[in-house]
């Protein structure tokens, strides 16, 4: 059963909007029952789906610091066959508290291995950094994407991630596969574009997506209206894109 991450340290990739707009066509499209973790503080994926964070009573927070089980927690969404496990910012006073636990990385992973099996994917929305947060998201996970913006030179920070999922593999002895690398808010008019697709092949081969995300001003728009791509433009260039990328995510699953 996968657990995907979705990570990169760098703010402003496309991690939220990935993750959200995957789990709802997986949920809706492909049928599959999936729950979304929101472990980002910034909530970005649970306000997308329509949620007020701040007026949550229940959330992610509650499972890693107060010890609620994840059932009480999870919540149904506006999509068919989508679950969620909320955030907002309490979550960022879990990370200082985390750090005085005992195997403060498996936290998340604890929480969800009660739940996860009634799944058949469970997408977790990290925030921007590497700390504990993100390392407990990748403990919890089997594989991991990585949203690339293809706007700016972005690589820099690939190497980081890269170095932590082998601390990972050395020092908790788990392996996260890179399910893969993702083009976002792809402009093809732009030399940047085919430079920062031309070194992320070059360095990552065939882990780099077939499918890349477009600019799409229409996938900005959706977040402030509470829905995914597929409910607020379902023929949009972003939405074909989300399809495809989907598509392609489960024939990679499926080796
Ligand atoms: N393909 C796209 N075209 C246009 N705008 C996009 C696209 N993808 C994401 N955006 C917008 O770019 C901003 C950053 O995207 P998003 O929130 O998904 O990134 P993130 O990596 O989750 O950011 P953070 O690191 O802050 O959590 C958001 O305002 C989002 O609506
Ligand atoms: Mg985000």
């Amino acid at each position: 059963m996968p657990l995907i991450s979705l990570a990169n340290q760098k703010g402003g990739v496309g991690k939220s909007t990935t993750a959200v707009n995957l789990s709802a066509i997986f949920a809706e499209e492909k049928r599959m029952k999936v729950l979304l973790v929101d472990f980002d503080p910034q909530a970005a994926a649970t306000r997308g789906l329509g949620f007020n964070p701040p007026e949550l009573e229940k959330t992610v927070y509650d499972c890693v610091v107060e010890g609620k089980s994840a059932s009480d927690v999870i919540t149904k969404t506006g999509i068919d066959n989508l679950e969620i496990m909320p955030s907002n910012l309490n979550l960022a006073g879990a990370e200082a508290l985390l750090f005085q636990r005992m195997a403060r990385e498996r936290v998340l992973e604890k929480v969800l291995r009660p739940v996860k099996d009634s799944y058949d994917l469970v997408i977790i929305d990290t925030p921007p950094s590497l700390g504990i947060l993100t390392i407990n998201a990748l403990k919890a996970s089997t594989h991991v994407i990585v949203p690339v913006q293809a706007q700016y030179y972005p690589l820099a920070g690939i190497p980081m991630l890269m170095e932590v999922l082998k601390m990972m593999r050395e020092d908790l002895d788990h392996n996260v596969d890179i399910l893969g690398f993702l083009l976002t808010m792809v402009d093809k008019r732009t030399v940047l574009a085919k430079d920062v697709r031309d070194s992320l092949r070059e360095r990552f081969g065939d882990k780099v997506f077939k499918t890349e995300i477009p600019v799409n001003i229409r996938l900005a728009e959706a977040p402030s209206y509470g829905k995914p791509i597929t409910h607020y433009d379902p023929e949009s260039p972003g939405a074909k894109a989300y399809r495809e990328l989907a598509d392609e995510v489960l024939e990679r699953l499926r080796g």
